[in-house]
């Protein structure tokens, strides 16, 4: 197989009809805060026993192409001694892999980040490769100001997911391109609006520099949104509108699929969403999807607790919330069907 069959076999993969991406790879400071919120004691254990409990849920092909893993679970195995990336290989789920090394400041870009790891990336990712890793992620973070992100910091990190994503491509790896504008602060929807506008911009820009294969790639981005600090929330028929027209503006129709991050999103408000996005854009040229953490995991995290005897409630709390996007996805999701449940 050449790289680029390799290539489109995974892309074949993951745009397969009703079907998103579950993101199980926070790192080690992002998962003891989500357990300790629920009062679940973060170590190497429970970390394991957390994943297993995602990974062996009956029926997630239904709903899931694949699930993006921090690098310590790609070593890890299941209670039968099945390496985890195998568990997952065997419910016809694809595993990824993040591998971008967390967030530093960027110099004279007062206020803006970069994302470190390109050093040795294709060697790692060639190490990946040989545990099962298909496709892996790599954010890039932009916090909302009236001055940020400057333009250097939306050139700068632009310049970096692009040449991540070739070297990804370079290997055989499908690149998740993930550039998020976050929710925090208190910035109107119309700055989330120009901030996702002038970020997408200048990532597509870069890119197509970097003769990255659109065709070959999926975008993770952040939907335009409202600050947190900036109530009330706004409808999902206006999420929709604006994420579309910033989409329509800057993704070329070359890539196969958008799968969105939750972003702080309830879980009911992410998939109320997507469905309002799927519903007002029957002619997109891209799949409109899901690649969320947080809007699928904070209901069978809180169920969970750490508990044994939870494991099987968690499950289907996992399930039903992988349902209700598969529908979402396709812009079939009513809100009654959560009460259904
Ligand atoms: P959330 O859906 O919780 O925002 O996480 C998605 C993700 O993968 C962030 O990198």
């Amino acid at each position: 197989m050449t790289t680029r069959d390799e290539l489109e076999a995974t892309i074949a993969r993951i745009v397969q009809p009703g079907k998103g991406i579950v993101a199980a790879d926070e790192s080690m400071p992002t998962i003891t805060k989500r357990f300790k919120a629920v009062g679940i004691d973060s170590t190497e254990e429970t970390r394991r026993q957390y994943r297993q409990l995602l990974f062996t849920t009956r029926g997630v092909s239904e709903f899931v192409a694949g699930f993006i893993l921090f690098e310590e679970t790609l070593g890890q195995k299941a209670d039968d001694g099945t390496p985890l990336a195998e568990v997952l290989v065997r419910q016809g789920v694809l595993p990824g892999i993040k591998v971008d090394k967390g967030t530093t400041p960027l110099p004279n870009a007062d206020g803006d980040l970069i994302t470190q790891g390109l050093d040795g990336l294709s060697e790692r990712l060639k190490a990946y490769k040989v545990q099962g890793a298909r496709f892996a992620k790599w954010r890039e973070v932009y916090g909302v100001t009236d001055r940020n992100p400057t333009p250097l910091g939306i050139e700068a990190n632009a310049e970096v997911l692009a040449r991540y994503a070739a070297i990804c491509q370079s290997e055989g790896i499908v690149p998740i391109v993930e550039p998020e504008v976050l929710i925090d602060g208190d910035h109107t929807l119309e700055r989330c609006h120009e901030v996702s506008d002038a970020v997408l911009h200048a990532v597509f820009s870069a890119l197509h520099r970097h003769g990255v294969r659109l065709e070959c790639m999926v975008l993770k981005p952040s939907m335009v949104l409202p600050g947190k600090g900036h109530p009330p929330k706004a409808s999902p028929e206006v999420v929709a509108a604006n994420t579309l027209e910033v989409l329509r503006r800057n993704v070329p129709a070359a890539v196969p699929t958008i799968n969105f991050l939750s972003g702080g999103q309830s879980p009911e408000e992410a998939t109320a969403n997507l469905n309002a996005m799927n519903i007002m854009a029957p002619d997109k040229p891209w799949v409109l999807s899901f690649s969320y953490a947080r809007a699928l995991q904070d209901p069978p995290m809180k169920l969970w607790v750490g508990r044994a005897e939870n494991v099987r409630a968690a499950q289907q709390a996992f399930y039903q919330r992988l349902k209700m996007n598969s529908l979402a996805r396709d812009g079939k999701y009513r809100v009654e069907l959560e009460k259904a449940a």
